[in-house]
């Protein structure tokens, strides 16, 4: 059971982001912004908290926009300066990133999450590497990455970051069996993308976090086509139950799914009452939202 230090992170970003259209017709959906960061953003400063030094994006046709963001802005630099704008300029420090620290990889069709990964395997060599999905934003005290890279420093293998669904929702994700529950951590006996309802081996919901060993990869080149047509991560990850060496890890936070309209709005209100600078504001007028909902029901 191999335990190398993680330091390299693939954030897979080429999906065509269809349920923000007409938005991410010209906006990458990782770009869209959260308060007033954008999504993308959060997902790097999880992945620095964990201690990723590596950053590989995997993006597609129209997605330029998300390339530029991480660029350093050398004009909006000096006129922050000479107006003496320090904490916007401290604000910008957070998107630069060193050099040949990011590296964008294309992915030149949407053939599914399990291909975007896999369009990076040159890169991550025989390494152990983390996947974030930029669209699941997790609001925690630890980031969560950070958590499981804790937890994966006593197991090893593969770990997904795993939640408890309501058991009507669990056909959404990949769903994992559970062979043995130590707690936060719990061994898979198996894992399954999208489950008829009536056949999810349990409610214990998989998200977009992961720690994977390189052998998925190799489970990748088989290119085999699962749940929708798409090749799927959850069934690379999947052939590494036989060995012993799927976990789940039960983390401790909140998580959005700003894939989803639904999902961002929740997302939106919940970061933004966490906001000092915004918080009575907002929640004055949220309270006065519901309150005129409720006389007009
Ligand atoms: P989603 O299932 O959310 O798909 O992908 P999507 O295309 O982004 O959005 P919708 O469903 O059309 O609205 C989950 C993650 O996998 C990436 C997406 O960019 C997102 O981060 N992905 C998906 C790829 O990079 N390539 C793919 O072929 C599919």
């Amino acid at each position: 059971m191999s335990k190398r230090k993680v330091t390299k992170a693939i954030f897979p970003v080429a999906g065509l982001g269809t349920r923000f259209l007409p938005a991410t017709k010209s906006i990458p959906k990782e770009i869209m912004t959260l308060v007033d960061r954008p999504l993308i953003q959060y997902a790097i400063d999880e992945a620095r908290a964990a201690g990723i030094k590596e950053f590989i994006f995997v993006t597609s046709r129209g997605k330029s926009a998300l390339e530029d963001y991480f660029d350093r802005a050398p004009e909006l630099e000096s006129s922050l300066k000479k107006a003496g704008k320090e904490q916007l300029l401290d604000i910008l420090k957070d998107t630069n990133m060193d050099s040949g620290a990011i590296a964008y990889l294309r992915q030149d069709r949407p053939l599914g999450l399990g291909h975007a990964v896999w369009c990076a395997r040159r890169m991550i060599g025989n390494e152990p590497f983390a996947v974030l999905l930029p669209d699941d934003v997790i609001a925690a005290e630890k980031p969560c990455l950070q958590q499981m890279v804790e937890a994966y420093e006593q197991t090893g293998g593969n770990m997904v970051a795993a939640m408890e669904v309501p058991p009507e929702k669990a056909s959404a994700y990949g769903v994992l069996d559970i062979g043995e529950d130590m707690g936060s951590i719990v061994k898979a006996k198996g894992m399954v993308e999208k489950p008829k309802a009536e056949e999810a081996p349990s409610n214990l919901a998989v998200i977009g976090r992961y720690i994977l060993s390189p052998k998925v990869m190799t489970n990748l080149n088989k290119m085999k086509h699962g749940a929708g047509g798409e090749i799927q991560l959850t069934d690379a990850i999947a052939e590494e139950v036989a060995n012993g060496e799927v976990y789940g890890f039960r983390f401790r936070g909140q998580r959005y799914d700003c894939g989803s309209k639904a999902g961002f709005l929740q997302a939106t209100v919940a970061f933004g009452l966490a906001r000092p600078d915004l918080r009575d504001e907002f929640n004055a007028y949220l309270h006065d939202m519901v309150a005129l909902q409720k006389a007009a029901q």
